[in-house]
């Protein structure tokens, strides 16, 4: 691949989307251009397993201005159920708390909101079993792991060095179930008038669209879907849930009228996913020198009943460190549970928990300094694939953050600074995450008014994609950034791949530098009018493992008699190939660490068992770390150009920003009390209940 020259690239151009986003101009899916709507609000479970035996409509009916109720008994019947959680109001059958049983259709929001309260349902309930443990003895052994790798692995023989090596440990680390919770809730405006037009906040137009194609046996042309802009989606809107196939249900209902659906940010509790808890059972063996002979990973998650997702927890652990004997498992419990999907780095975020805890209580085991047992395991090829790394720097994102940091000055002892009435501490973990380019996208370059402009289907997220993708159109093109037009979200535009797996750039950007490519190579640089030329991605050659890498440094303090953490200081420096643009680059950076944060500390989706109830299901109690909560927070990266992964030698950025924060915060938390915390979040009950008094 011939490397781009970079003069668009690696500037910090302000969002070509802000002024429209600050000033509210920008549309969202909800705000679709159309006259005299119709609104839409669903009808959840109360039970988490049983039948409908009976919804009484008939008050709702009544109401002045409600214009259908949809039930399972007169919603129209779908051309594909091979999806259990798309197949909404298909039967009477619940499989969770809070899955759709009906929709009322209204004039107004608010009578629609109002008429679906009236609705009077009874239920034929059955015992429901919503509780993870890993001694259950219907855990199972899934086929594969999200999205396609083998559940388990094995090389050498683990328990046998287990059973020699000097120095070995033994722990059980857990995370909690999480919420994607996007600033924008999931919203659809639908519209049917012998075709479907689609205003769906969704991370892409063209996967959203061949869902629905599939489970409503639309031919694709039949579904046009428009998405310019998302206000967040983490994972969440990364396929489309029930929700969206009720939409189209009620646009359905309502031919020639477009129909409006927002989820309350409390139904997006129950119908639009959320990060499987994990039960992570690691082993690591080591020589006195911090040589692992051993390291394993044994997972216990969850998926719902109705439908297996199957998270990768056990993936970092299989390429991070070289170990000769080594070992994934991945097992699951089907319960009567919301469907769980992606979360922000699923598999790689809570995966890199267990393992960057269990390092850090190695090192001290070993009187080592943490930074330096990672350094030791530095593995020279990929451990799982045995293939070379496109590029490694991970031990210079741990020497450039130990120096950023100041990690020198810090005590080897944990439990030993105090301020006051607060115990200091300092913690660090490593972060990683695949550089994934997906297979398919096309984007076309076309001349237009003495400008070039670009088509492709992806999405910004908020994360930049506006902004960046004239950035690579215009060093592929040479020419200046402000003379290249983008136009994204929209399925009238080529086919583009999800924004998933923190793919979007490398994937977009590979196929604009071919389409540019083309172009040039069709018209030369002086083009008329109209010219058009088109290019897309191929496939990565699979000659290397491919991974962004990066180190977190986190200072925490604690309260001596309260335990009440504080975390002032987060830092990260990340090997993350070219950056495209500093300025969003660095923005998704901070937003990954920030979340990461708040995963440490803060959010934990409360399962009542008796209800299957996610009772803390709004923003009053489910909390997610605000300004008061993060104190200094900075971002570097190191000068990385990976030639292997794409012609701009960038890798993705959306996601690695969270891996790895929350062990450096449960370890800084050690180092400055003592107390290990294995169990997220770390709230102070649990610090405070080891700590000494003084
Ligand atoms: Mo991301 S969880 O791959 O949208």
């Amino acid at each position: 691949m011939t490397a781009l020259h970079s003069r668009a690239i690696g500037r910090d151009l302000l969002r070509r989307d802000g002024r429209l986003k600050v000033t509210g101009t920008a549309p969202y899916a909800y705000e679709g251009p159309l006259g005299k709507p119709a609104y839409c609000h669903l009808i959840q479970a109360t039970i988490a397993r049983g039948r409908v035996t009976g919804m009484d409509t008939t008050s709702a009916q009544a109401i002045d201005g409600v214009i259908t109720v949809l039930t399972a008994d007169n919603a129209e019947r779908l051309a594909s159920t091979e999806d259990n959680e798309l197949a909404v109001l298909q039967s009477d059958e619940v499989a969770f708390r809070g899955q759709i049983i009906g929709a009322v259709i209204a004039e107004t929001s608010e009578v629609a909101r109002h008429a679906a309260g009236t609705v009077q349902v009874t239920y034929a309930q059955e015992p429901h079993d919503v509780e993870l443990s890993v001694d259950r003895a219907d855990l199972y052994k899934p086929y594969k792991i999200n999205p396609a790798y083998p559940t388990d692995t094995a090389d050498g023989d683990v328990a046998a060095a287990m059973a020699s090596a000097p120095v070995t440990l033994e722990n059980t680390y857990t995370t909690a179930m999480y919420h994607n919770n996007p600033m924008e809730p999931h919203t659809t405006t639908a519209l049917w008038d012998g075709s479907l037009t689609m205003w769906d906040s969704t991370q892409g137009v063209h996967s959203a669209r061949s869902v629905i194609a599939r489970v409503f046996g639309f031919d694709h042309e039949q579904v046009r879907v428009v998405c310019p802009y998302v206000g967040g989606g983490f994972g969440s809107k990364g396929t489309p849930h029930a929700h969206v196939v009720v939409a189209v249900m009620a646009a359905r209902a309502t031919p020639g009228r477009a129909v409006k659906l927002a989820l309350t940010r409390q139904q997006m509790f129950f119908l639009t996913g959320y990060r499987t808890p994990t039960i992570q059972k690691m082993q690591l063996a080591a020589d006195r020198d911090g040589h692992l002979a051993a390291i394993a990973l044994d997972v216990v998650e969850q998926t719902s009943r109705i439908k297996e997702f199957a998270e990768q927890t056990g993936m970092p652990t299989r390429s991070m460190y070289a170990a000769p004997n080594r070992r994934t498992t991945h097992r699951l419990a089907a319960l009567d549970v919301p469907v769980p999907t992606w979360m922000r780095a699923p598999g790689e975020c809570p995966g890199m928990f267990g393992p960057e805890v269990a390092l850090d209580e190695l090192a001290e085991q070993l009187g080592l300094d943490p930074i330096e047992l990672r350094i030791r395991n530095e593995p020279s090829v990929d451990p799982d694939s045995g293939r070379p790394w496109s590029s490694r720097n991970l031990i210079a994102c741990l020497r450039e953050g130990a120096e950023r940091f100041g990690w020198a000055e810090r005590d080897p002892a944990p439990g030993v600074r105090r301020q006051g009435d607060w115990l200091v501490g300092t913690g660090v973990a490593a972060s990683v995450y695949p550089t994934y380019r997906m297979a398919v996208s096309t984007a076309t370059l076309r001349y237009e008014r003495s400008r070039y402009v670009v088509e492709i289907g992806a999405a910004d997220l908020g994360t930049g994609t506006w902004t960046t993708l004239p950035q690579i159109a215009a060093d592929a093109l040479g020419v200046d950034v402000d003379d290249v037009d983008a136009r994204i979200g929209d399925t009238d535009y080529p086919i583009a791949s999800v924004a998933g797996g923190s793919s979007g750039m490398s994937t977009w950007g590979s196929a604009i530098v071919e389409a540019a490519r083309a172009f040039r190579d069709k018209f030369g640089t002086d083009p008329a009018d109209g010219d058009e030329a088109e290019g897309s991605v191929s496939p990565p050659t699979g000659k290397y493992a491919m991974h962004a890498f990066g180190a977190q440094f986190v200072e925490a303090r604690v309260h001596a008699d309260t335990g009440e953490i504080r975390v002032p200081r987060l830092l990260g420096v990340f090997a993350a190939g070219r950056i495209i643009n500093p300025r969003t680059a660095r923005s998704q950076f901070i937003g990954g660490m920030t979340m990461g944060l708040s995963m440490a500390l803060h959010e934990q989706s409360v399962l009542d068992p008796r209800f299957g109830h996610v009772v803390n299901h709004d923003f009053a109690d489910y909390h997610i770390s605000v300004c008061a909560d993060v104190g200094d927070v900075q971002a570097h990266w190191i000068d990385e150009y990976d030639p292997h992964v794409n012609a701009m030698g960038s890798k993705g950025i959306g996601e690695i920003g969270i891996v790895g924060t929350a062990a450096a915060v449960v370890n800084a938390v050690h180092h400055a009390t003592g107390v290990r915390v294995r169990d997220l979040p770390v709230t102070l009950d649990k610090v405070l209940a080891q700590l000494t008094p003084n």
